[in-house]
């Protein structure tokens, strides 16, 4: 039976009408008649200018903030969120976010200022994530006027009572912060409009659902989904969500390493990940994907299910030799190394009637060297051009085994297995790094695209390779350089 979209706006609960179509975009819906909430703006539509963002308010009190032109309407159900007209106080006066970026000149044109005054008032509190300062909170917002350092500056004027919470110290990783809890929307089934919107409540009504309907869209995270909403204006009959599914949402970290369920956004994970020192370089990788919007909404799960070659959370998975549960109503849980998962360019092991359920990461063993590289032509909010993630044991000064993988160097991302062979067994010295370098030629036969040309990949896998040992003998040189 059909119900009806509720959720939270503005702090007053909303119940839409029957008749509203569930897989349009919330920034369809906000800013069309029924809503008429026009503040929050549409630039590029495709999740990188941040004018669309609004702030989802968990029940924790955290602030998340997210892409209403990739978040599908039905997706939202359940949730309390704020958008930029929330903010005023009951006086109609402006919030001290808003007068900041007043009295800081932060606005000229001031079609960016609404997504940047909701980003900033998700950075005065915990986010989804926790810890990053003003640069991380603004990377998925595009201001093309003022040279942000006004902005800058407002956000050095946000008031203390609304200041963010410091970062989190490092525990040891034998010792591995719990995870929250989340909180998870009920299930429901919205059909409006030619569209049916599923929203089970467990995993048995998701495999049972994915197995009649094969041809839905299973919608996780939506980042990449939601594109062919928002910019190609598709509208598929079936979409099968997987937010409500609380098998889907477990995350535990132990000695041995995380569990991660499908859904679980990179933020949750991040917030995870980045209190866990054996952790760190993937802490590292993730706060470079995406921008805070992307990660609010994102899941790995979703970039296992994309496939994609330049998938940034790919590689590590590889590298740390991560287990990738599936199941289907049809064959029940099968287990699959991530070596194996993909068989071509954007083609996996996953038969049509399975879900991802989980991904075991082991931890990298004691004294392992462990480190996550990504190249892109900007720092944040930019999908990579070459991405790595590398393994090495090492004994008594020689390389007892490697894992080197790679992101972008084929239609997979994959191992490179003659610059593995060549590692294996030799000293820990340059000239070792040197020759694996040379194999990662006989590894790889890269492509050339509008990111990075082949030769570009193919000298850049080899300089990350040869940094790699830089890392290991001399860590206390700067591995990045950024501006002050
Ligand atoms: C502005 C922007 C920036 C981005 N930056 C980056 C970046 O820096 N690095 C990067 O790697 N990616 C980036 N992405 C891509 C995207 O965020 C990731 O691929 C993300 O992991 C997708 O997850 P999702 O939950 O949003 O997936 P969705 O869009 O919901 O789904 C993606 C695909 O995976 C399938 N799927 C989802 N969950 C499952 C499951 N449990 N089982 C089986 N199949 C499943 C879906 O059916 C769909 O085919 C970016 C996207 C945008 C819009
Ligand atoms: S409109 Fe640009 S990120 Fe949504
Ligand atoms: S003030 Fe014009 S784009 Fe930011």
């Amino acid at each position: 039976m059909s119900g009806c979209i509720e959720f939270v706006l503005n702090g007053a609960p909303r119940r839409l009408p029957p008749e509203t179509r569930p897989g349009q975009t919330l920034l369809d819906w906000l800013r069309g008649p029924e809503a008429g909430l026009t503040g929050t703006k549409e630039g590029c539509a495709e999740g990188d200018c941040g004018a669309c963002t609004i702030v989802a308010e968990e029940p924790d009190g955290r602030r998340t903030p997210l892409n209403a032109c990739l978040a599908l309407l039905g997706q939202m159900h359940g949730r309390s969120l704020r958008t930029v007209e929330g903010l005023r106080g009951a006086d109609g006066a402006p919030h001290p976010v808003q007068r900041a970026m007043a009295e800081a000149d932060a606005t000229q044109c001031g079609f960016c200022t609404p997504g940047i005054v909701m980003s900033a008032w998700a950075h005065a509190r915990p986010t989804e994530e926790d810890g990053g300062g003003a640069h991380e909170a603004l990377a998925g917002n595009l201001c093309r006027c003022t040279g942000y350092r006004p902005i800058l500056e407002a956000f050095s004027r946000i008031p203390e009572d609304v200041a963010p919470a410091p970062s989190p110290s490092a525990p040891s990783p034998a010792a591995p912060p719990a995870p929250a809890p989340v909180a998870l929307p009920g299930g429901g089934r919205f059909t409006a409009g030619g569209q049916d919107f599923h929203l089970p409540e467990n995993l048995a009504s998701l495999l049972t659902l994915r197995a009649a309907l094969p041809e839905a869209w299973l919608l996780a995270g939506g980042t990449d989904l939601g594109l062919r909403v928002s910019e190609h204006r598709e509208r598929p009959p079936a979409i099968l969500c997987l937010s409500a599914v609380p098998e889907l949402q477990r995350l535990e970290a132990d000695a041995t390493g995380l569990r991660i369920g499908a859904g679980v956004t990179y933020g949750r994970l991040l917030r995870l990940v980045g209190q866990d020192a054996g952790f760190a370089p993937l802490a590292t990788l993730l706060r470079r994907l995406g921008s805070r919007q992307i990660r609010g909404m994102g899941t790995l799960g979703g970039n296992l299910g994309t496939a994609s070659p330049i998938g940034d959370a790919l590689p590590p998975l590889l590298a740390l030799g991560a287990r990738i549960t599936v199941a289907s109503a049809r064959a029940g849980e099968r287990v699959l190394a991530a070596d194996a998962f993909f068989t071509g360019y954007r083609r996996t092991l996953l038969a049509p009637d399975e879900v991802i359920t989980r991904i075991d990461l082991p931890r990298p063993p004691p004294g392992a060297v462990f480190a996550c590289e990504k190249l892109s032509k900007r720092h944040d909010q930019d999908i990579s051009t070459l991405s790595a993630a590398f393994l090495l044991r090492i004994e008594g000064g020689t390389i007892a085994g490697a894992r080197l993988a790679f992101g972008g160097m084929a239609a997979t991302p994959a191992h490179a297995p003659l610059a593995e062979a060549a590692l294996t067994g030799a000293p820990l010295a340059d000239a070792s790094f040197a020759t694996a370098a040379q194999a990662l030629a006989r590894d790889f036969t890269p492509l050339s695209d509008w990111r990075g040309s082949a030769e570009y990949r193919a000298a850049g896998a080899a300089g990350l390779l040869r940094r790699l040992y830089w890392r290991v003998a001399r860590p206390d040189l700067a591995m990045e350089v950024h501006a002050p």
